[in-house]
């Protein structure tokens, strides 16, 4: 009989959550870990196959030499568990190795969340206690040279395999140690996947991936999760093979597919004076690189400032994604980012380099359902009476027809020369669209 632990799904996964049994576990993990260090350094060299036997034999002589009320499901529990702990990552063994969990939150060490299918879920997974659950973190996070203690007690780092995780301890966090880690999809979601979800209709998609080859610079803004990057990754495959682009991010998650591609990492200020480099520099570097594209994964901070700069001289094409809650937020956000970045000029110029540099504002959002949906696609039109103007040809609303959710595609027509030219070259096609509605 092998159950399913990580999913929950064991008759007796109410007992096996509860402190008793949690206690128990604990007892013959800090007896095994003493087994461990009589046995010195010979452990090292085992297979995981004998791991398990060895737990196995510790965990079954245990419960019979002193008698505990435990069936063979309950040991059996006990010695996956007991192995995952000793050459994996604990209980995070099992939601790790689970392709349909996305992301896995943890808060402490009695609650454990994960988003499957968009939805976010509490799982029934638990860590015997803080200390236990630090241990796991170190373990992870030990392999990419970071460390995580009072000292220093917020950790972002990039998994070997892609994903990321991101940790915070007390005495910053209260609810004990908070791990947040997203998981790496192995193949990036592709335009199709999205139209499948209904994240888009097809003519969005047309009008979308005909501004990316005509070098429009695009933005990509949304709330946290919302599928940002993932968008921008399906964008950027449309950019035409042969032009040179250098990607800029903080934990590297683009996953282009064209063969002339220069991905850049950002680098945290790290142990023994390792020097910080942060997007700015690297965005200030990649103007010296030649790059015909510049991707910036997130826009955060002052390097909000070359990235419009690059984008209102030369390097058309470029994108980034921005996290806002409207389009309209995402405009002020950009004023307070450049702000930030110690703009020097007028209130007016730095609207109008805004305006001048962006083409379109793809709004992305989470939906209650756990669906993710383009919002809003709008043109920046240029600054009228001082105040940025901008123009919708999608939008998304709930309960547009019959209580269906859809699209209405405005009567707008682009200023743009450049976006004018993508949208009358399939002008027949979006009138045919637009009529149906
Ligand atoms: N259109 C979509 N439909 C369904 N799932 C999606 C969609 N886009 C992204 N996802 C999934 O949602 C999760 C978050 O996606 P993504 O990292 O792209 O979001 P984000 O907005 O960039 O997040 P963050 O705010 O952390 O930067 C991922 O697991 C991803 O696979
Ligand atoms: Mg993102």
């Amino acid at each position: 009989m092998d159950f399913d632990f990580a999913l929950g799904k064991d008759p007796n996964s109410e007992f096996h959550q509860s402190d008793e049994f949690q206690d128990i576990k604990g007892m013959m993990h800090s007896r095994l870990v003493d087994r461990i260090e009589d046995l010195g350094t010979d452990f090292i060299n085992w297979t995981p196959a004998m791991v398990k036997r060895f737990v196995a034999q510790e965990v079954e002589g245990f419960t019979s030499t002193n008698r505990m009320p435990l069936n063979a499901s309950d040991i059996q529990c006990i010695v996956k568990d007991l192995t995952d702990e000793l050459i994996g990552l604990g209980p995070l063994e099992g939601l790790m190795a689970d392709e349909s969990v996305a992301d896995i939150l943890i808060n402490g060490y009695k609650e454990v969340f994960i988003e499957r299918n968009g939805l976010l879920q509490k799982s029934k997974i638990r860590f015997i206690d803080n200390k236990h659950l630090m241990r796991i973190v170190q373990r992870i996070i030990a392999p990419l040279g970071r460390r995580v203690d009072e000292g220093s007690p917020m950790v972002d780092a990039r998994l070997p395999n892609g994903g990321r995780i991101n940790i915070i301890i007390p005495p910053v966090a209260l609810n004990g140690p908070v791990v947040s880690i997203r998981k790496f999809r192995n193949k990036a979601l592709e335009a199709s996947d999205l139209l499948a979800y209904g994240t888009m209709t097809d003519e969005m998609l047309d009008f979308l991936s005909k501004a990316v080859a005509a070098r429009s610079n695009i933005v990509i803004s949304g709330g946290t999760g919302s599928g940002k990057t993932s968008f921008l990754n399906m964008l950027a495959q449309f950019i035409p093979e042969g032009e040179r682009i250098i990607t800029i991010e903080d934990a590297a998650e683009l996953q282009l597919l064209h063969e002339h591609v220069v991905r850049l990492e950002t680098r945290p200020a790290g142990l023994e004076d390792v020097a910080e480099v942060t997007a700015r520099d690297l965005l200030r570097n990649s103007l010296r690189m030649r790059p015909d594209r510049i991707i910036v994964g997130e826009v955060r901070s002052g390097e909000a400032v070359e990235m419009l700069q690059a984008m209102n001289t030369g390097h058309d094409g470029s994108m980034s994604t921005i996290h806002t809650n409207s389009p309209r937020e995402c405009l002020h956000r950009l004023e307070m980012l450049l702000h930030f970045g110690g703009w020097q000029g007028s209130e007016l110029n730095l609207r109008r380099q805004i305006a001048g540099a962006i083409d379109l504002i793809v709004h992305l959002a989470r939906l209650p359902n756990g669906k993710r949906r383009v919002i809003s696609v709008s043109e920046i039109t240029g600054v009228q009476d001082e105040v940025i103007s901008m123009q919708e040809f999608y939008r998304f609303e709930p309960n547009l027809v019959n209580g269906q959710d859809g699209w209405v595609t405005t009567h707008c027509q682009p200023v743009s020369p450049k976006l004018k030219r993508v949208w009358d070259s399939a002008k027949a096609r979006y009138e045919a669209a637009r009529e149906r509605i």
